[in-house]
């Protein structure tokens, strides 16, 4: 990849574990200015060049004021990187009415809201990237955490169209995909036993059962942020990247495009332990 060079103003939302917390530790000992998110404060690092942010991306009125508040800090941010995102974990059934709203909320329309804030001056300064951190979740959607598949897929075709919609702009907009990442994200997830569950039981059970087990082959978050960090000084950069182990990333993402969707469907039966 050519490089360009950005003069690293960073609004970074999810810094406090995992990705997020990888991608900063990168950026700011490169020297990179970082205003990075989370609903508590006090689980963010205390590092030079990082600036504590609040933000609940299911507060769409704290996104704005959070957002508004570090742009005036930092005199406008030149990337913005959407990484903050959560799990709910249950059958479709049970979620339509506990919980698939916020998983919207949190993975889809609060990251579009900080697109919508951030655009205006990456326009206005002639440059600016986003990246968008998405999932192989995407390709691959995972069973009972359809919100979580949906509302990523959903940031995943948003990311295409504003690309399109960026032509002739210097913006640079980028959907990074990773597989399994060892991060706090499964012991996290919010696993919902409704009554509406028992119907899915055996198959609900084998279904986390699998989940926690491929998280064993999992990559480790300084990956993903090794990748970002490298897109982020990329003059033209490309439009998606899957990221994680070998399987994931390279073998599962090539026999998506090459077999038909039904043989993709039984594959995932089979990982999920679904019978
Ligand atoms: N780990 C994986 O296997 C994997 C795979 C594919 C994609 N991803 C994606 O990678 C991104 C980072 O995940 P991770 O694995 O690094 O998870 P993580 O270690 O659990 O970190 C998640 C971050 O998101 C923040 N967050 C969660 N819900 C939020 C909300 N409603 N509002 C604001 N901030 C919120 C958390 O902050 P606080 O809780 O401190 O507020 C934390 O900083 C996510 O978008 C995830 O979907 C992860």
């Amino acid at each position: 990849m050519a490089t360009a060079s950005y003069s690293k103003t960073v609004f970074l939302t999810g810094a406090s574990s995992g990705i997020g917390l990888a991608v900063v530790k990168r950026l700011c000992a490169a020297g990179w200015e970082v205003w990075g998110t989370a609903r508590n404060v006090s689980r963010l690092p205390v590092l030079t060049g990082f600036h504590p942010v609040a933000l609940d991306l299911n507060d769409p009125e704290n996104i704005a004021a959070a957002f508004s508040a570090a742009a005036v800090e930092s005199g406008g941010f030149d990337v913005l990187i959407n990484n903050a995102g959560d799990v709910i974990n249950a059958p479709l059934e049970a979620l339509v009415q506990n919980g698939l709203r916020a998983q919207m909320e949190t993975l889809f329309f609060g990251p579009l809201e900080l697109i919508r804030l951030a655009l205006p001056e990456m326009r206005r300064r002639k440059a600016g990237m986003i990246i968008n951190v998405t999932s192989l979740a995407v390709q691959f959607p995972i069973p009972f955490n359809s919100g979580y598949s949906a509302a990523k897929a959903a940031l995943s075709s948003c990311s295409e169209c504003l690309r399109l919609e960026l032509t002739g702009t210097p913006i640079r907009l980028v959907d990074v995909q990773p597989g399994d990442v060892s991060t706090e994200i499964l012991n996290r997830t919010k696993e919902l036993n409704l009554p509406e569950c028992a119907p899915y039981e055996p198959m609900l059970a084998h279904a986390r059962a699998a989940e926690a087990d491929k998280m064993k082959a999992a990559c480790a978050p300084e990956k993903v942020a090794r990748l970002i960090q490298k897109l982020l000084n990329a003059g033209n950069p490309p439009p998606r990247v899957a990221v994680g182990n070998f399987f994931e990333a390279r073998l599962a993402t090539t026999a998506s495009r090459l077999l038909s969707r039904g043989m993709v469907e039984r594959l995932q039966r089979w990982m999920y332990g679904l019978k």
